[in-house]
């Protein structure tokens, strides 16, 4: 029992202290940008005046810098981050608060303190500094909070490519199907949010098992999903809980889907009925080349003569 409420108490505390994270890590963001101004100074006045300064700071910057990442390590606890990502913000994180601690060393010995080790030092500092806070920016806000407002260039250096073609162009809208509408929808308002590098709620809306959660096939009223965005604007539950609400077709075209069984792959054209013309579908499958065996299957038996015929006959 005793072990037990022990335990507890030291968990609250991890939780607590890992959730300052966010705020620790502005310290040492911040603190090294007054190391590099005071760095500037020993160019124009004698050093000696800033030295003490410049010493002060840095340690300073680098103890914040350890308390962010010690932090961090109770965060990450927490769960809910994608792996990959936290990977390379944690170690990032914590070669930047060494190379800061070991610059900070560095700055109490005369000897090996110059211009040139401590500017490298500092160089290094913030190019890690850089990534892995770009990295806990993506984990935090997701990847496109960035680039979905930026100007294209910029968006284009920063983040995956064809980011922005996000909606679907509404002519094209009554050939595409529901499930498409569906899943163009799902990428575009809310993925940011329910994707690969933020899960809010503990849910993924890119995926068939997420969306499976949140989905009852046949039932729209029992499918979560569906009452989330058909809510009244102003309902505290309301998806996305910010911006516009999700058009009324588009609400629409999620009832019909989930009504019409919630099938995941989006079907161009909705044509279940076994193709009388295996011609049309012979060149598209050459053309992939891997004839996936396991999931073609009402295609399989007419086709398949036909395939191997024009396969020969045609070249
Ligand atoms: C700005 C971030 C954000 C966006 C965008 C967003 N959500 Fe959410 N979502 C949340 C948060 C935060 C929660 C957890 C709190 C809650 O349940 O209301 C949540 C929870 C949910 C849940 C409940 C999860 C569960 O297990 O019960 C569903 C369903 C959901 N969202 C669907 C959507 C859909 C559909 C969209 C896109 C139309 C969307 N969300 C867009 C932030 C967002």
């Amino acid at each position: 029992m005793c072990i037990m409420l022990h335990t507890l108490a030291e968990t609250d505390w991890i939780i607590f202290i890992g959730r300052l994270h966010p705020m620790f890590v502005h310290l040492p963001i911040g603190m090294i940008a007054a190391v590099v101004i005071v760095e500037a100074m020993t160019l124009v006045t004698k050093p000696k005046k800033v030295s003490t300064t410049r010493k002060v700071l840095l340690w300073a910057t680098a103890v914040s810098a350890t308390a962010s990442v010690v932090a961090g390590w109770f965060l990450a606890d927490e769960g809910g981050y994608p792996e990959d990502l936290l990977f390379w913000h944690r170690w990032l994180g914590i070669a930047f608060a060494s190379v800061l601690l070991l610059g900070a060393l560095i700055a109490l010995t005369p000897r090996w303190s110059s211009v040139v080790v401590r500017s490298f030092v500092l160089l290094f500092a913030l190019v890690l500094m850089t990534v892995a806070g770009h990295m806990g920016g993506t984990m935090t806000h997701g990847e496109t909070y960035l680039t979905r407002y930026a100007p294209p260039l910029i968006a284009n250096l920063l983040g995956p490519a064809g980011e922005a073609e996000e909606s679907l162009p509404l002519d094209t809208v009554e050939q595409v199907g529901d499930a498409q509408i569906v899943m163009a929808m799902l990428e575009a308002r809310c993925v940011e949010c329910h994707g690969a590098s933020k899960q809010k709620g503990r849910l993924r809306l890119d995926t068939p098992e997420g969306i499976g959660t949140v989905v009852t096939a046949g039932d729209p009223s029992a499918s979560e999903l569906f009452r989330r965005i058909s809510l009244p604007a102003d309902d505290f539950d309301i998806m996305p809980p910010e911006g516009e609400v999700i058009a009324d077709d588009e609400v629409l075209a999620v009832m019909r889907w989930i009504r019409d069984g919630a099938e995941m792959t989006p079907t161009p054209t909705p044509a279940p009925t076994p193709a009388p013309t295996p011609e049309a579908e012979v060149p598209t499958e050459a053309a992939t080349g891997e004839g996936v065996p396991g999931e073609a299957d009402d295609s399989v038996p007419a086709p398949d003569g036909n395939e191997a015929e024009t396969d020969e006959d045609a070249p």
